[in-house]
């Protein structure tokens, strides 16, 4: 059985043995992955650690200002850095979804790279785990989807690549949060490429601006709905942008708006799941108050697929 104190004094030393008296960089996102890691790295590391927050524009509602409140918590050494140009730019014109992922890793790397050579950094942390490798192809299993974290890296990182979650399941990631105190613990799993992978077709600053209110009202609903004891609260939940248009009526006019999806799903370990129950009347104010606060949809579905044979995400 998984047993975090342990684990965390044995990677505390492997990072100090790996990275000796070399400096290193870690990208955090917010999430219980880049947090813990960035957590027991510094504990190796100290001051020769720099983390790292891209706001890459692709985040959740006022997700910057949580990490920066969090980063600061934990007492690290930190830095936020401003690319949403940047990525909006490298994402123009793109629909394919695996090609998304590769620009956005690809984006990601070079920033890190630039930080890197600021910073005197030999070395790059990243907080993948055991399903990112898995899914990402690799040991002969076929490509699933190219998690920005490990598919997305070119092969010229030019940088010693320090892994110490690459072993752990979810679960045991957020056993290892609680000991180390990391406030994002019991947050839901949110992918690396972000919102532009619930953004069907073109990530625009403007769909990136719908899915963002979309997906924080299917959160808010939910998380009101849990609180009220209506239901439990699902291992993850949000809200996809599809470019799909239908026709629809607003007072006396005739609209033609996208549509909205609404995904909850439970699971162990992201790699199968099953589609959560959501009661009608949960589901219904969430259609109601996506269709009223949102003038461009007039339409909201609910994916009721499990994995296998859809994936979580939808893309
Ligand atoms: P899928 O969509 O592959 O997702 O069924 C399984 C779990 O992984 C999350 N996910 C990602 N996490 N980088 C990540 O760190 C990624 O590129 C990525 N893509 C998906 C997804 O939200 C779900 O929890």
């Amino acid at each position: 059985m998984f047993k975090a104190e342990p684990f965390i004094n044995e990677k505390i030393k492997a990072v100090e043995d790996q990275v000796g008296d070399g400096k290193a960089i870690i990208a955090v996102s917010g999430g219980v992955d880049s947090m813990v890691c960035a957590a027991l790295a510094s504990k190796a590391l100290g001051k020769n650690l720099l983390a790292i927050f891209v706001n890459t524009g692709l985040m959740r509602k006022d997700e910057p200002e949580e990490v920066r409140d969090m980063l600061t918590e934990i007492g690290i050494n930190f830095k936020i850095i401003d690319a949403q140009k940047e990525f909006f730019a490298a994402l123009k014109g793109i629909t394919d979804p695996e090609a998304k992922r590769k620009a956005i890793g690809e984006k990601f790397i070079r920033v890190f790279e630039k930080e890197a050579k600021g910073f005197g950094a030999g070395y790059l942390v990243q907080g993948t785990i055991a399903p990112d490798c898995i899914e990402s192809g690799g040991n002969g299993k076929k490509t699933i989807k190219s998690h920005h974290n490990v598919g997305g890296l070119p092969e010229d990182v030019g940088m010693g690549l320090v892994e110490p979650l690459k072993d752990l399941y979810k679960e045991e990631v957020r056993e290892v949060a609680r000991k180390l105190n990391v406030k994002s613990s019991e947050r839901q799993p949110f992918p690396g490429p972000a919102l532009a992978v619930r953004c069907l077709g073109e990530v625009t600053p403007g769909n990136i601006a719908t899915v963002r209110e979309a997906c924080f009202i299917v959160e808010d609903e939910i998380k009101k709905a849990a609180k009220a004891g209506k239901m439990k609260l699902p291992w993850q939940y949000f809200a996809v942008l599809l470019p799909v248009r239908s026709v629809g009526v607003r007072g006396d006019e005739r609209a033609y708006g996208k549509t909205v999806v609404v995904r909850a799903v439970e699971s162990a370990d992201g790699m199968t799941a099953t589609h959560a129950d959501i009661p009608g009347s949960v589901l219904s104010a969430i259609s109601k108050r996506i269709t009223s606060d949102m003038e461009d949809i007039n339409r909201v579905v609910y994916d009721i697929t499990d994995k296998p044979p859809g994936t979580i995400e939808w893309e």
